[in-house]
């Protein structure tokens, strides 16, 4: 439970929102590097409240703009992409990826007009298939978050993304929540229990039925936290422990363990204050390549249908989610009924996160012991804002750790074991799922 000025504190993003200035102090992935071409059509995107417009240029380098035509205010979405530049369509500027405007072609020739105006273009990247942006004070632009998969050919990865019409904590507090795999997710859970899955084996995740009350243990770091979901389980007759732990890194990144050789990251990145896009990165190690046949079954397992230009899928409170009371039916379907009644993992999620309504009213809620990992992000996330705005070092932004060292794990050890000695510590064990 939060007071409502805290719940709009961690939720509020847009203008001068403490929290959106935070997020503007990381880099954002804003777009996916497939969805601009040299001289295509320029993407009119949004993030944390602010327009922007995002082209990719005659040299095949990407720009972000202020969408707003220097000029007189034009949308540069509708711009001409030409010769290294966005011609504005109102009076025919021009201006390049990095805001320069290179020519004001209603002016006089002899103008010099153009010398004196810069657009705001922003310090953009291109990695692991996403385009990154940097919207905060120059002078405090961060190192690039190198994860374990930024480096990867593009045919190692495969992105699932889809617009929620929902704030961002609420989207993130999801990803961080183990109790709900069982719950939620029951469909996908038994599919795993009966040796389906979407990654060709591996992993200890089919385990997660065996206790729909995971203790929850956690661990602060210099980049957020990390938690283990902790489940009794039995092997050979013995009591064991399933342990999966989950990164969260500031701002707004989840890590779950994957299946060896796969690593599974997770961004939330807000829109405004009701809108976010969600990324689910899947990549590869080594020379393991996401084939066709993978990322059909990736996509089929996620239920993510076709997107409108803003990335929504036709799901949503007024078609209540597409869910379908038929197929929850126990008596009618037997073993194969449906708990959610919404077919895949991120359909679900997007719908019970949607259905909690554009911002959660986090002061009326009752949080228990599986809440924990949404009760230490949450305050996380205040403090680093607060930091912020007294002018001191953001989490995630003093150094102390690799992007790409953070590591999620999962195990199958004996009661009294530390699981921070077999799965936990960052560095200390590798990224992959260890088999028992
Ligand atoms: S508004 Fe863009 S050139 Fe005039
Ligand atoms: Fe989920």
């Amino acid at each position: 439970m939060l007071n409502k000025e805290d719940n709009d504190l961690l939720t509020r993003v847009e203008g001068d929102a403490p929290m959106g200035v935070l997020m503007r102090r990381y880099w954002m992935p804003v777009l996916m590097s497939e969805d601009v071409v040299s001289d295509g059509a320029p993407r009119r995107i949004k993030i944390l409240g602010g327009k922007y417009v995002v082209f990719r240029d005659s040299e095949g380098k990407v720009g972000v703009l202020d969408e707003a035509c220097p000029h007189r205010g034009a949308s540069l979405a509708l711009a001409r992409n030409e010769n290294c530049a966005l011609q504005c369509l109102y009076h025919g500027w021009r201006v390049d990826r990095t805001g320069k405007v290179v020519e004001t072609p209603s002016e006089p020739a002899d103008s010099t007009f153009k010398d004196k105006i810069r657009h705001i273009g922003y310090p953009v990247r291109e990695a692991g298939g996403l385009i990154w942006a940097y919207f905060g004070d120059p002078k405090f632009e961060p190192e690039f978050p190198a994860f374990e998969w930024t480096d990867r050919r593009p045919e190692q990865i495969y992105t699932i993304r889809v617009a929620q019409r929902c704030n961002w904590a609420q989207a993130i507090e999801g990803a961080i929540d183990a109790a709900h795999a069982n719950f939620l997710h029951n469909d996908l859970m038994r599919r795993l229990a009966e040796g389906g899955d979407y990654t060709g084996g591996g992993g200890l995740q089919n385990l997660t039925l065996v206790d729909g009350a995971p203790t929850l243990e956690i661990q602060n770091l210099p980049y957020g936290f990390q938690y283990a979901a902790v489940r009794n389980a039995v092997s050979d007759g013995k009591p064991m422990q399933y342990v999966r732990t989950t990164q969260f890194v500031a701002p707004n990144w989840a890590l779950f363990s994957a299946p060896e050789g796969w690593a599974f990251n997770q961004v939330f990145v807000p829109i405004d204050d009701e809108n976010t896009v969600f990324y689910f990165i899947h990549a590869r190690e080594g020379d393991e390549i996401i084939d066709e046949p993978y990322r059909a079954k990736i996509l089929e397992w996620s239920g993510v249908g076709d997107l409108d230009d803003d990335f929504h899928m036709d799901f949503h409170s007024g078609n209540m989610w597409r869910q379908d009371r038929d197929l929850m039916d126990r008596k009618k379907h037997g073993d194969h009924f449906s708990f959610s009644g919404m077919t895949g993992n991120q359909t679900e999620d997007l719908g019970v996160q949607e259905s909690m309504g554009p911002i959660e009213d986090r002061t009326r809620e009752h949080l228990g012991t599986s809440d924990l990992a949404v009760i230490r992000m949450r305050r996380l996330m205040l403090d680093a804002a607060r930091r912020n705005t007294r002018g001191e070092t953001p989490l995630a932004l003093g150094g102390g750790f690799l992007y790409g060292e953070i590591r999620p794990g999962e195990d199958l050890i004996e009661p009294g074991v530390r699981w921070q000695e077999t799965v936990g510590s960052r560095g200390e064990v590798p990224a992959t799922t260890r088999t028992v």
